[in-house]
């Protein structure tokens, strides 16, 4: 079986004891913690930005994914590195020159890697694929937690599986959006590595048992 993760978008925490939700994370089987950058003008929505990061990151024991939802990003990319991001992923749709960005991301000694809006094709991965750690799928227009998950995602995930194998590459598979018991069995089943979910385990009674029943599958 494949390596199989969790990352728990803290979009959906509670900000008013914040420190709770990161020390329940820490304690839980969950991988990654997964922090979503949103500056309302790529998305519809403003979140957090280096600030916030730099003190979760003082208490998390889990690798911080950053997740930049920005219409510019080159420019913030040491200033999240530098806050405690151990993987930057830039949007495909933001990045004329995601080459540059991609290697400039890596030279900080991060991984680094891109995100697909629902949108986006597959094929448009072709020629940067060979360059990025993972790959970051979108189940949602990025902008909201909570939303309904696209079903055509699970097509695009098994999509981007095959052409991973064919060019004989190791990236990760992330998926983000509307993830739940039922979405996340699937996309796993697709070839996904790494679920990103926020209301399905934040809005719940138990967390923790949440994040250990994602990896059950
Ligand atoms: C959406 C964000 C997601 C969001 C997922 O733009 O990128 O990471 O927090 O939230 P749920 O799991 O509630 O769809
Ligand atoms: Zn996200």
């Amino acid at each position: 079986m494949m390596n199989r993760y969790i990352a728990p978008s803290i979009l959906s925490a509670n900000f008013l004891d914040l420190r709770k939700d990161i020390e329940m994370i820490n304690q839980s089987e969950a991988h990654w913690i997964h922090y979503d950058v949103m500056d309302g003008v790529f998305v519809p929505n403003i979140s957090f930005g280096i600030p916030i990061l730099k003190q979760l990151s003082t208490i998390s024991e889990k690798p911080l994914d950053v997740h930049l939802m920005i219409a510019d990003p080159d420019p913030y990319i040491i200033p999240f590195k530098e806050a405690g991001a151990a993987n930057i992923t830039v949007h495909i749709e933001t990045c004329p020159h995601l080459n540059r960005t991609i290697n400039f991301i890596k030279e900080q000694g991060i991984m680094a890697s891109v995100c697909l809006n629902p949108h986006t094709s597959i094929e448009s991965l072709e020629e940067i694929i060979s360059v990025v750690d993972m790959v970051l799928i979108m189940s949602v227009n990025p902008g909201f937690g909570g939303q309904t998950f696209i079903e055509a995602t699970y097509s695009k995930v098994a999509k981007l599986r095959k052409m991973i194998y064919s060019q004989g590459l190791n990236t990760l598979i992330e998926v983000d959006g509307g993830i739940n018991m039922e979405t996340g069995k699937r996309l796993f089943e697709a070839g996904a590595n790494v679920l990103v979910s926020g209301s399905y385990i934040f809005h719940s009674e138990n967390p923790g048992k949440r994040i250990s029943e994602l990896l059950l599958f």
